[in-house]
């Protein structure tokens, strides 16, 4: 392996002999010698290489232009220069892979959508690098919070015959061609099938086996809502708990939440730095305020009563008994409560059928968590553990309940209450990084009329 130039600018002391292998960001010239600075996305600085004229491979140094791919050998010394402990002074130079004047990245403040024009370049790209490593050191926090906790890691499939949400924003998962006398028979499963909106339902499996779990992956939707939150392809974090209620779920969110924000203030100082300069001034502010103040924490009907006396003009109005827009809750969390905020006991007839129905019969024990600059970034539910009432749940929500046997009978057999929730794991990245569209965190993005790459 390689060292990469985060190691060699972490250096305690000068070295004699350095191999770095990477892209040139820029070249300046003087007489008799250029400056190059490199940088091969293991951090977000670059090393500057000072490169004498009499340094073999000089001959070919303008070659060396923004986008090329380079292989540098020299002495690590101090620099001299501001903001930079390290420099390298070449010894050889070699020219790896040109970059003609047709590279995209020549200048800097391109704006995110031409970036995602070139997604295969982008991550190239200061800010570009700064999120998607920030996605792969999240990942591995999501795992170590719930491992470090004992919790199971759970595969559920990507290709299911039953849909969680009943929101009917699947995508049909076939091999038929198309012709008038298919049928679902037919098909490769032998039923008709889709990918996944949520591993939930075999999590609560899971669950009811290991007693806490989690999944991790990949889920669907073929929502047709252009927004900036909304990608028909994002990664869901679900986590499930047996001998579990509302509160018990509603302390795990917040925790997971504070802990993701922590470990990202941690583990990535520059990149959050970074993006506190230059994508989201308040950024850290944000953070800070998040993680030293406990979430707040108010029932459907109170935040509804809130929003109604706010005198506040919304383009959707505030509608009792149904769903909340994303301008409601964005109210609640930046201008009222000033804090991320806990949504929870929704009206019945707007949640899924899993959900735990509350004493009052008009209520279940949904929770959202609202966060600043997002919205919804958390959406969970203690689960109907009783038998009867799960029945009377799927009639009133008109589902089959042959398809949806496996999953009576765990409220048939130890039934336990249980509780779970799911986060998204791009709008999290948003949250933390202060990036305000969803394609910008995620490296391909999926949308509606939208699957380059
Ligand atoms: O609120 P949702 O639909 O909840 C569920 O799917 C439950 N089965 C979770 C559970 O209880 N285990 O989705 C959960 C979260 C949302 O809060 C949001 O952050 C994210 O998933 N999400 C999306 N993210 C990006 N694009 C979309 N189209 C999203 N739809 C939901
Ligand atoms: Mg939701």
């Amino acid at each position: 392996m390689r060292t990469l130039i985060k190691h060699i600018l972490a250096a305690t002391e000068p070295n004699d002999s350095v191999v770095v292998k990477a892209w040139v960001r820029t070249r300046r010239d003087s007489k008799g010698f250029s400056f190059l600075e490199l940088n091969d996305g293991s951090c977000l600085a670059n090393l500057q290489c000072v490169v004498d004229a009499a340094t073999p491979g000089y001959e070919h140094i303008l070659q060396f232009t923004t986008g090329a791919s380079a292989i540098v050998t020299g002495k690590l010394v101090p620099s001299p220069a501001q903001g930079q402990k390290w420099e390298l002074h070449a010894t050889k130079l070699e020219l790896i892979g040109i970059a003609d004047a047709t590279y995209p990245l020549q200048k800097k403040g391109h704006t995110p959508e031409f970036m995602r024009s070139i997604a295969h370049l982008r991550p190239r790209s200061n800010l570009y690098g700064a999120i998607f490593r920030l996605r792969s050191k999240l990942a591995f926090a999501v795992h170590e919070f719930f491992q470090s906790r004992d919790f199971v890691y759970v595969h559920t499939p990507i290709i299911t015959a039953s849909d969680c949400e009943g929101a009917g924003e699947m995508f049909r998962v076939t091999t038929l061609k198309g012709k008038p006398d298919d049928k679902p028979e037919h098909d490769f499963f032998g039923k008709k099938t889709y990918l996944t909106v949520s591993g939930q339902l075999e999590g609560e499996i899971f669950a009811c086996a290991l007693s806490n779990i989690y999944t991790f992956g990949p889920t669907f939707r073929a929502e047709n809502s252009n927004t900036a939150r909304h990608a028909a392809e994002f990664w869901m974090i679900e986590p499930e708990m047996a001998f579990c209620d509302l509160a018990g779920d509603m302390d795990l969110a917040e925790l997971f939440i504070k802990s993701l924000a922590k470990y990202a203030l941690e583990h990535c100082p520059e990149d959050m730095a970074f993006f506190g300069k230059f994508v989201d001034k308040g950024l850290n502010e944000r953070l800070k305020f998040v993680l030293e103040r406990p979430f707040v924490r108010v029932p459907y009907a109170d935040a509804v009563d809130i929003l109604l006396k706010s005198g506040k003009k919304f383009e959707y109005p505030v509608a009792p008994g149904q769903n909340l827009q994303s301008e409601h809750e964005r109210f609640l969390t930046e201008e009222h409560f000033k804090s991320p905020t806990t949504v929870f006991n929704y009206p019945r007839a707007i949640k899924p059928f899993y959900m735990r129905v509350n004493d009052d019969g008009q209520t279940v024990t949904a929770m959202d968590v609202l966060v600043p600059g997002i919205g919804e970034v958390i959406g969970g539910a203690q689960r109907e553990e009783r038998p009867d009432i799960l029945a009377a749940q799927m009639a009133f929500h008109q589902l089959t309940p042959a398809d949806y046997s496996w999953y009576a009978d765990l409220r048939k057999y130890g039934t336990v209450p249980h509780a779970g929730f799911g986060l998204g794991f791009e709008r999290l990245l948003m949250f933390l990084s202060g990036v305000s569209n969803i394609r910008d965190v995620i490296p391909f993005a999926r949308t509606p009329g939208s699957a380059e790459f």
